[in-house]
């Protein structure tokens, strides 16, 4: 018979394992923050085989059946799981979740994806510079039947679909049905909106936008804004890269880059902030709990609700540039001859319906989002073909944003998340927003002088609010439980119409 004792000593052996495992992980995701900032070229090949043995040897121990039968001694245990939500609980809940995915790819398909992803890369980059889909398009179908091979070694729930069992890698939990249900009246509405926005009488300002400013004096501001803003700089860093990105090996390690253009403070600006709601999230989770999932993030849509916090909700409101406009001012003044409160502010705050995801503001960003959502949906389900990926695009473009989509560059080919075999990623952009949205009406409710503190350069309480109701609970809840948990409702697309028409309704005069 099984005694507390022993179990006990059960779980100790299991989580003793597994933070031996997440050293090799830690150690990859050093290895690979190095290779995108530090790294010379000539370290690619080596580096390449550096991480393929790291990645390989972690899958090889976590999926050794000794992790198995301690899994099994740990579910048996009564008093173990008798509170689920407690912090072993929830990490045997969650470790057998992630043993199951990763014994139920035979691993002939899993280097068949690792080898396609790297062909479809190559093959995309190649039709992205010739704006020629035929080009790609053979692989991505090789891509899609790979997939929904995938999807079926998964599995989904009854009434489910392929999508599913794929998203279920970025975002536990989440089904399609459950995110056309947000979407839906998301996209009606958010439609509605900008054509009325379009339309309105007035403009906000540009001029702050079309200012250079030297690239070292911007990156002495963007440090100063994180550090206000609370990002610790004695467990993270802030560097440079091509493609700004959040990555580090545990919370008190946390590493986030940036760009710079001299034309692109505002750009380089959000992307500080951004980075920082990203990295805020990882150093607030709890360290006692590092190596195991109690010490790690709910899910990627979670994870951008953090950064368009610090980006959209603080770096984008009126509030903030109060706080800012005067030290823009004090430390570039003299390029930028009479800049105004309204400048800045409305500087950060310009729509303008285009073809390019990346590119798109805060009003128009979640139309690009639901395109690729709706036409991945189809693909997997089978009811679109590949070939006419590009025709659906361009149409859902004209419909949605009322543009017409130019070329193929400029429309099908733009991301590079479906030639990684990455499906049922992009609706967790989207995702971030809205929970984003109702996480901060809530947080409003809580403390309803936030703005006054911003406008003080005053953060430190939403930063708390955010460690103690989300950061701190880690994988302890589902998104779709933690948001009804914090905000007592199911997520809505409200939070987010009521927030944009707040905003953008008086600064286009409607
Ligand atoms: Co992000």
């Amino acid at each position: 018979m099984t005694t507390a004792t022993d179990t006990s000593t059960v779980y100790d052996q299991l989580i003793d394992r597994i933070k031996d495992i997440d050293l090799l992980g830690g150690s990859a995701t050093v290895l690979g923050w190095d290779q995108e900032v530090m790294m010379p070229p000539g370290g690619i090949e080596y580096r390449a085989r550096q991480l393929a043995q790291l990645a390989g040897l972690r899958h090889e121990w976590f999926t050794d059946p000794r992790v198995d039968e301690l899994l099994s001694a740990c579910e048996a245990d009564g008093e173990l799981n008798a509170d689920p939500l407690s912090p072993p609980a929830v990490n045997v809940r969650e470790l057998r979740r992630d043993y199951a995915r990763k014994t139920k790819l035979p691993s002939e398909l899993v280097a068949e994806e690792a080898k396609l992803a790297s062909l479809g890369q190559h093959s995309w980059a190649e039709a992205r510079k010739k704006s020629d889909f035929e080009h790609f398009r053979p692989v991505l179908e090789q891509i899609v039947d790979l997939l929904r091979r995938k999807a079926e070694c998964y599995g989904w729930a009854v009434g489910g679909e392929p999508w599913d069992a794929l998203a279920e890698d970025f975002e536990p939990g989440c089904t399609a049905e459950f995110v056309a249900g947000v979407f839906g009246p998301l996209r009606d509405r958010l439609q509605a909106f900008l054509t009325k926005l379009m339309d309105g009488p007035r403009k906000p300002s540009n001029t702050f936008n079309e200012v250079e400013i030297p690239i070292p004096e911007q990156e002495k501001f963007n440090r100063i804004v994180a550090e206000a803003i609370g990002y610790d700089f004695k467990r993270g860093r802030l560097d440079t890269s091509t493609h700004p990105f959040t990555t580090g090996s545990h919370c008190n390690d946390i590493r986030i880059t940036t760009r710079y253009r001299a034309d692109g403070f505002n750009d380089a600006l959000a992307g500080t902030m951004h980075e920082c709601g990203h990295g805020m999230y990882e150093q607030g989770l709890p360290p006692e709990h590092i190596g195991t999932p109690m010490s790690a993030s709910i899910s990627l849509g979670i994870h951008e609700s953090q950064s368009r916090m610090w980006e959209n909700q603080v770096g984008r409101s009126l509030a903030f540039w109060k706080w800012c406009h005067p030290r823009v001012v004090d430390s570039f003044g003299d390029r930028l001859e009479g800049l105004t409160l309204d400048d800045a502010y409305g500087s950060a705050n310009n729509v303008r319906p285009g073809f390019i995801r990346v590119e798109a503001d805060e009003a128009t960003y979640n139309m690009h989002v639901m395109v690729r959502f709706e036409l991945e949906r189809a693909i997997l389900n089978g009811d679109l073909a590949v070939k006419d990926i590009p025709g659906q695009w361009n149409a859902k473009y004209k419909e949605y944003l009322g543009v017409d989509v130019p070329d193929d560059a400029r429309g099908c080919l733009q991301d590079i998340h479906w030639s990684m075999a990455a499906m049922g990623y992009f609706p967790t952009y989207t995702l971030g927003n809205l929970y984003c949205a109702q996480f901060f009406e809530q947080a409003l409710k809580d403390m309803p002088n936030l703005h006054e503190q911003f406008e003080a350069g005053e953060f430190g309480e939403l930063k708390t609010w955010l460690n103690k109701n989300i950061h701190a609970h880690a994988k302890r809840y589902r998104a779709a439980d933690l948001c009804e948990h914090l905000t007592g409702k199911p997520l809505s697309a409200d939070p987010l119409m009521r927030h944009l028409e707040a905003k953008f309704g008086p600064l286009y005069g409607i």
